[in-house]
């Protein structure tokens, strides 16, 4: 019998790590990326995919289950030829998370506590010393108390930091106010200080931020995106940092990526440009992850951490 063909669907990459690492996990399946060729189509039974080109996934008759590279899913439900009828699992993976946590954690701590002001002081050889306050006067609002929302939650109100949360669904956390829903997104906004999107990109969050949502924010807030470019309308993102109404932005995430040279964003005094590696995937752990997916679909259940696809996360 054909051994069960497992097709690797990210643009530009070989995917000679996940290769190795899929055949720890799964030894029965056969790694194939576009390169080498997907062989016959009716034997690819299961899918890595990342941003895959319209169409790539539609070509396999047989797809049992298609694994996303990562923890959002945008990419691969952009294509409008995705088969909705095969379940799709994304990432939820602790070093994931790990990584995600310390980028939030990073950048709130270098607004709180000044740290771009002492770096360019230190250039100037100037000893001035300016006060932070404490964490508790801070309040860190993060859109998407998700998987990785909630984590760092967790830690920042660890540190002291006064914490909300604004989901969809109403949340409840010790130490922390949550919000829920557009309706109380104004309220939300009004009392953050640090704003942290890690929301999903759907037609629902789609330029979420943008000019009037950005007005309900204290002036002088902060923003953190680690979540994805499409949250964020980013002419009225400059628009508020050239006024103040932000007073800095920390961006991992792009409308487009990588971010153009042309764009403003890379030489705005008051913005951190990372180039989408708030959290990197993991092949080790995220295959030991596919591997035991694809054991439970052989046995007839769902995978892990299956998407909804009707709320698109
Ligand atoms: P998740 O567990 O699905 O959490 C999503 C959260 O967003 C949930 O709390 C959900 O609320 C909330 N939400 C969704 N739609 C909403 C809406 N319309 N209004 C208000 N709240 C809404 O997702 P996750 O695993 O934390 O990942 C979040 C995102 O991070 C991913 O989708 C991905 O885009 C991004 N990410 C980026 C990087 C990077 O390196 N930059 C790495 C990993 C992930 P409910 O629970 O109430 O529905
Ligand atoms: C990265 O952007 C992810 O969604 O995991």
């Amino acid at each position: 019998m054909d051994r069960p063909v497992l097709a690797f669907c990210v643009p530009k990459f070989a995917g000679g790590s996940w290769r190795a690492a899929m055949a720890e996990h799964a030894p029965h399946v056969v790694f194939r990326n576009r390169f080498e060729g997907f062989g016959d189509p009716a034997l690819v039974r299961y899918a890595i995919a990342w941003n895959p080109p319209p169409g790539e996934l539609a070509q396999f008759p047989n797809l049992a289950c298609i694994f996303s590279l990562g923890a959002g899913v945008d990419g691969i439900l952009a294509d409008p030829t995705f088969p909705r009828s095969v379940p799709l699992s994304r990432v939820v993976d602790p070093d994931l998370t790990q990584g995600m946590t310390q980028y939030v954690l990073l950048h709130v701590m270098l607004h709180h506590r000044k740290q771009r002001a002492f770096d360019s002081f230190q250039r100037e050889r100037l000893w001035k010393p300016l006060t932070a306050g404490p964490a508790g006067d801070v309040r860190v609002g993060i859109m998407g108390t998700g998987v990785l929302g909630m984590d760092a939650a967790r830690k920042l109100r660890d540190l002291g930091y006064a914490v909300s949360g604004w989901n969809a669904s109403r949340k409840s956390e010790p130490g922390m106010t949550f919000f829920a829903g557009m309706g109380e997104l104004p309220a939300f906004l009004a009392e953050t200080n640090i704003l942290v999107c890690l929301l999903p990109l759907t037609d629902a969050t789609r330029h979420i931020i943008r000019a009037d949502t950005l007005r309900h924010l204290p002036k002088g807030a902060f923003f953190i995106n680690a979540a994805r470019g499409g949250h964020v309308n980013e002419d009225d993102l400059l628009a508020a940092l050239d006024s103040g109404q932000l007073a800095g932005a920390a961006l991992d995430v792009f409308e487009t990526e990588p971010l153009p040279v042309t764009s403003r964003l890379w030489s705005h005094p008051h913005v951190t440009v990372t180039p989408h590696v708030a959290s990197q995937s993991n092949p080790k752990t995220i295959a030991a992850l596919i591997g035991e997916s694809i054991r439970r679909v052989e046995r007839g259940e769902a995978p892990l951490n299956p998407v909804d696809l009707l709320r698109g996360y």
